[in-house]
């Protein structure tokens, strides 16, 4: 009796002194600051982790936890307009550990652009302060089932969004048709790609590496792959494309596009996502006119950012999880573990490290 009672007490204490480091820990976040303007390559330097004390809740208030942050290129690009001194930029989904809002109760998950750190105190009401990047409101992770949190960050989140309103509203792919993909292994490219395939369009990515072609012919089912590190990019296209190319996904711009908007059809459609290639230079590339292609062939072509379709958000993550789930859709994600090494997957993925989605697991 006396033994289990001292058990009891025991265990008791354990449980009260893991509550007690809970909330001391969860009462200093941690974060990244933006010490230095990137310039060329960002370097570690560039950013600085600090300590933040938080400050109580409020009504309507929660804190959260990061489980998993997302790494993406924009960050290279949109850190530039930020004064020193600011949060380094970008989504995570976070795990809700303390609640003053009834529609955000603990235990469940939230998406949202919180930056680099390791602890927020936030209303998911308000709208997000000025100086913080976001391309969406937070919102609650949809129920996902035994799928991984992180995929709210990539195949069904931002990127998958990307991928999927920037293929079907931009290019309105028709089946029969022939798709090219820069940028095809990463993120948002490996997924367009199986949105083509699902609608019976040829596809043909271009990538960095062997392995990534590999990678989209024998897993993703892509028609063709182009190693732009290797194969003279336009040679290559005349051979997987010989009717030209209908629709163009671009993640990269400079001399890929280029080669790939000259070899296009009458009619064409070009979905213009990013332009990774120019991210860490100064100067802006020189590449070669590209406006005799677009009069005589009457192409079209169209920038845009995902936030457009902000108010069919949860459309395109139920139709991309459709797609999983009828095994038609597959996904890849590289992992870097713990929160120390952010820098180091923003790095890595920029220099195409990753296949698929990069995230970092805390
Ligand atoms: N418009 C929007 O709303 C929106 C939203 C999300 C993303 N984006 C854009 O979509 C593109 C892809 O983003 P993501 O998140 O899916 O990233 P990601 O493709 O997963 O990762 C970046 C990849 O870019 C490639 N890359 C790096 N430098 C390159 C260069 N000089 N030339 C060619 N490829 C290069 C690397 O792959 P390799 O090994 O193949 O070189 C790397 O893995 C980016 O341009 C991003 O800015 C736009």
């Amino acid at each position: 009796m006396a033994s289990s009672f001292k058990k009891c007490i025991s265990l008791l204490s354990q449980q009260s002194l893991s509550i007690q480091r809970n909330r001391t820990l969860a009462t200093v976040a941690k974060k990244y600051v933006y010490t230095k303007h990137f310039a060329d390559q960002p370097k570690p330097t560039d950013l600085r982790l600090v300590e933040e004390q938080l400050p109580p809740l409020k009504d309507g208030d929660i804190l959260v936890e990061a489980e998993y942050l997302s790494v993406d290129p924009y960050m290279r690009v949109y850190t530039l307009r930020l004064p020193l001194g600011s949060t380094m930029i970008g989504g995570q989904v976070a795990k809700i550990l303390e609640s003053k809002n009834p529609d955000y109760p603990v235990g469940k998950r939230i998406v949202g652009y919180m930056g680099w750190r390791s602890h927020t105190v936030l209303n998911p009401n308000l709208p997000p302060p000025k100086e913080q990047f976001s391309i969406e409101k937070p919102y609650l992770l949809p129920d996902i089932g035994e799928l991984s949190p992180s995929l709210g960050l990539g195949v069904l989140g931002m990127t998958g969004n990307t991928a999927y309103f920037g293929l079907m509203d931009v290019c309105k792919p028709k089946a029969g048709e022939t798709l090219v993909i820069s940028g095809a292994a990463g993120a948002v490219g490996s997924h367009v790609g199986q949105i083509a395939k699902i609608h019976g369009l040829k596809t043909i990515g271009i990538a960095g590496s062997d392995s990534k072609c590999k990678w989209l012919v024998d897993e993703l089912s892509f028609d063709n792959a182009i190693n732009y590190k290797k194969q003279n990019v336009a040679a290559a296209l005349k051979e997987a494309a010989a009717d030209g190319i209908d629709c163009y996904f671009d993640n990269v711009g400079g001399d890929i596009s280029t080669a790939v908007i000259y070899q296009m059809r009458h009619f064409g459609r070009v979905s213009i996502c990013g332009s990774i290639c120019s991210y860490n230079d100064a100067q802006l590339p020189k590449t070669r006119i590209l406006q005799p292609a677009f009069v005589f062939k009457q192409l079209r072509m169209e920038g845009f950012v995902v936030s457009r379709w902000n108010d069919r958000w949860f459309e395109g993550i139920e139709r991309n999880m459709q797609w999983i789930r009828e095994g038609k859709l597959k996904y890849k994600e590289t992992v870097t573990e713990g929160f120390e090494n952010m820098f180091r997957a923003f790095h890595g993925m920029m220099k195409g490290e990753n296949f698929g989605k990069a995230v970092v697991k805390v």
